[in-house]
């Protein structure tokens, strides 16, 4: 098996959950599948605690994660995924009116 490309976590804890966050994993699953990629894994998360940046609990959510770029999104909803896919992952550019924070090395 070759490695995959892209690993995308989608954060399935109760804050991100309670703003669509399954809906959203669904979703990237389906146009993924749909779009024939076959060298991009999803995966479900628990918290990330983006969810708890602000006071306001849940003010970021839902939170998605893209490695090997280390990107880290937040109030991702169903109708940004095909965005999503159209640049981050088909292109590698980050979807920067999205765009939370990038990892450090
Ligand atoms: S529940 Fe998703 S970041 Fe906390």
């Amino acid at each position: 098996m070759k490695p995959y490309r892209l690993h995308i976590f989608v954060c399935q804890g109760k804050r991100c959950a309670a703003k669509g966050s399954e809906d959203v994993l669904e979703s990237l699953k389906e146009k993924i599948k749909a779009a024939a990629i076959k060298d991009v894994k999803i995966s479900k998360s628990g918290c990330l605690k983006v969810c708890k940046e602000t006071e306001t609990e849940g003010e970021f959510s839902p939170a998605v994660v893209i490695y090997p770029e280390g990107v880290w999104y937040r109030k991702v909803a169903v109708s940004d995924v095909d965005e999503i896919i159209e640049k981050h992952v088909k292109k590698g550019e980050v979807v920067e009116r999205l765009f939370h924070y990038r990892m450090t090395k």
